[in-house]
């Protein structure tokens, strides 16, 4: 049977650090869906036709990722594309608390579904996309911070 993991997200944007996660997990998974979540609350920079496009962009060609997007439960939508991992990156103590919350409630709500917790490599450790986000307000370049795919000014303002 293939494993396959959910790596859910809001992705706004994709980071090198996304990049190296999902790259580490393919030596873990048979197969890797990456799922851009909707969330109504959130305001976002980027549209998610083009967070999907973006991250589409960075895997072109890798038979083992499929991108989508999803609303509602994450633990719902494992259940409906038939993964049973759920994929975070862990940088800091800081992300702990607040992974470990969702991490175990995912449980509950879901016992069958397991969350695989990965360390960021210690280089990624700072970038987060809502730094990301504010440099790119603020006309910073980002390229450091994206994959090498992703030219940034493509997907802005739509
Ligand atoms: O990249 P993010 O913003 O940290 O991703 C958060 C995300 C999308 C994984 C989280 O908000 C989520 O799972 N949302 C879907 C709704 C849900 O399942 N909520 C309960 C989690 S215990």
């Amino acid at each position: 049977m293939d494993k396959v993991a959910l790596f859910p997200g809001s992705f706004d944007p994709f980071t090198v650090g996304h990049e190296s996660l999902v790259k580490r997990c393919l030596r873990l998974f048979d197969k890797i869906v990456i799922a851009v979540g909707e969330n109504s609350d959130k305001k976002n920079l980027f549209s998610t036709e083009m967070r999907m496009k973006m991250i589409c962009r960075v895997f072109e060609g890798e038979s083992r990722i499929e991108v989508t997007r999803y609303s509602g439960l994450t633990v719902e939508f494992c259940r409906s594309c038939g993964a049973r991992y759920i994929i975070r990156g862990l940088r800091t103590a800081a992300d702990f608390e607040y992974e470990r919350a969702m991490g175990q409630m995912n449980r509950k709500m879901a016992p069958e579904i397991d969350t695989v917790f990965l360390l960021t490599s210690a280089e990624h450790t700072p970038i987060n996309s809502t730094i990301v986000r504010d440099i790119i307000k603020n006309g910073g370049d980002v390229s450091m911070f994206v994959p090498a795919a992703i030219n940034i000014s493509e997907y802005l303002g739509k």
